[in-house]
């Protein structure tokens, strides 16, 4: 059996004698290590703090090595310790796999079997039930932004996204909201800070809709497009119970030749039908949004009464949704140069809150249920 012994010549000739030599000790004892009991023997021989052989060259090679041959020593030492507990981790993985596989070969025995065979193998009781994790399901208001996704994939949009943290060009600046124009003021920014010494253009904020993916994709693709864009946005809103910093937006745009007004209204008209029932009649109102020339507030007839005047419609027996219009050849501008040419083409343009249709859709009446993450609420939409 191997045993350290103190060295008499410190050439590298004899060093490397030295290492071949433990090496191949190392080898031979590692070939015998069959079982566990062995395994820990030569753990115990080979790593051990107290008296292992690592330890033992450290003190006879190392320590003991005169000034000016402590580096190769050193190195050599170094290298004995990675070999060994290289060798070492190997046949742990080796008795691990052996292991397993005699358990699975006990499968074929009783229960009661494999229990005696765990338990005496490592004290563990396998027949105790585990630890069951429920599986998540899809949150509310993702349920309802992702049937409103689908209702357009129906006709043919493709789905984009964009970033949270957006700047003041995609934001504002090429949504043709200028800078200090008081619409901006409709928005309450939440700005990053420190980004003053910035151009205004390229100041970062939290995205105050999903409106700037419009740009972003029309850089990204030529026209034709058909496209919807869910995500979330951020608004200094406080909190209430139709009101929340964060929420999620699903903006929609199509761009061709000869898009007209009244495709975007036999689309939204479409898609109120295919989300909450064929019965929901829409109506369009006159708007402003920068973005848009003209543009329209788009409201249902109220789902709980039908337009005969309840609670939730206020008795008007109409519910606004959303925002739309016709791309403002402004907007084209900023993107002209991929083929968005204001007098070739024409798109009409929308956002609806997709926290605000999950709402509807399941009779909710608070918005802050959808984000205390309260599973009781949560579980009942699984
Ligand atoms: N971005 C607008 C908002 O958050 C909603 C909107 C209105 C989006 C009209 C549009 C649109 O695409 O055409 O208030």
């Amino acid at each position: 059996m191997y045993t350290v012994h103190k060295l008499a010549d410190y050439s590298p000739t004899a060093l490397d004698a030295a290492v071949r030599e433990l090496l191949s000790a190392l080898e031979s004892e590692s070939r015998a290590v069959n079982d566990e009991s062995a395994w820990k023997d030569y753990r115990d021989r080979w790593v051990a703090r107290k008296n292992g052989i690592l330890t033992q060259i450290n003190d006879a090679w190392l320590k003991a090595a005169p000034p000016d041959a402590k580096r190769e020593v050193g190195k050599r030492v170094n290298s004995v310790r990675e070999e060994v507990e290289h060798a070492f981790s190997l046949l742990r993985s080796d008795l691990e796999r052996k292991i397993i596989s005699e358990s699975v070969t006990l499968v074929g025995g009783t229960l009661d079997e494999i229990r005696d065979w765990e338990l005496k193998r490592e004290g563990v009781d396998i027949s105790l039930p585990g630890i069951r994790r429920p599986i998540g399901a899809e949150h509310p208001v993702i349920k309802a932004q992702n049937e409103m996704v689908a209702v357009f994939k129906s006709m043919g949009y493709s789905v984009s996204e964009g970033p949270e943290i957006e700047t003041d060009y995609y934001n504002f600046e090429a949504l043709n909201f200028p800078p200090n124009h008081p619409a901006r003021d409709t928005q309450d920014t939440l700005f990053i800070a420190g980004q003053q010494s910035k151009p205004l253009r390229e100041r970062l904020l939290l995205r105050t809709h999903t409106s700037p993916v419009q740009i972003r994709t029309m850089e990204r693709l030529a026209p034709p497009i058909r496209v919807v864009i869910p995500g979330k946005v951020h608004r200094n809103d406080a909190p209430d119970a139709s009101h929340s910093p964060m929420f999620h937006q699903i903006e929609g745009l199509a761009v061709d030749i000869n898009i007209t007004f009244c495709d975007l209204k036999g689309t939204l008209d479409h898609a109120m039908k295919a989300f909450f029932g064929s019965s929901v009649k829409t109506r369009f109102q006159p708007s402003f949004f920068p973005f848009t020339e003209p543009s329209a507030e788009v409201a249902i007839s109220c789902i709980f009464c039908g337009g005969k005047g309840c609670r939730t419609c206020k008795q008007g027996g109409w519910i606004e949704l959303l925002g739309c219009g016709m791309v403002d050849p402004n907007v084209f501008e900023f993107v002209r140069d991929n083929g968005y040419d204001p007098a070739k083409v024409s798109g009409f343009a929308f956002g609806m809150g997709a926290d605000r249709i999950a709402l509807l859709k399941y009779g909710v009446d608070d918005i802050q249920l959808f984000f205390q993450g309260d599973v009781r609420f949560l579980e009942q939409f699984a």
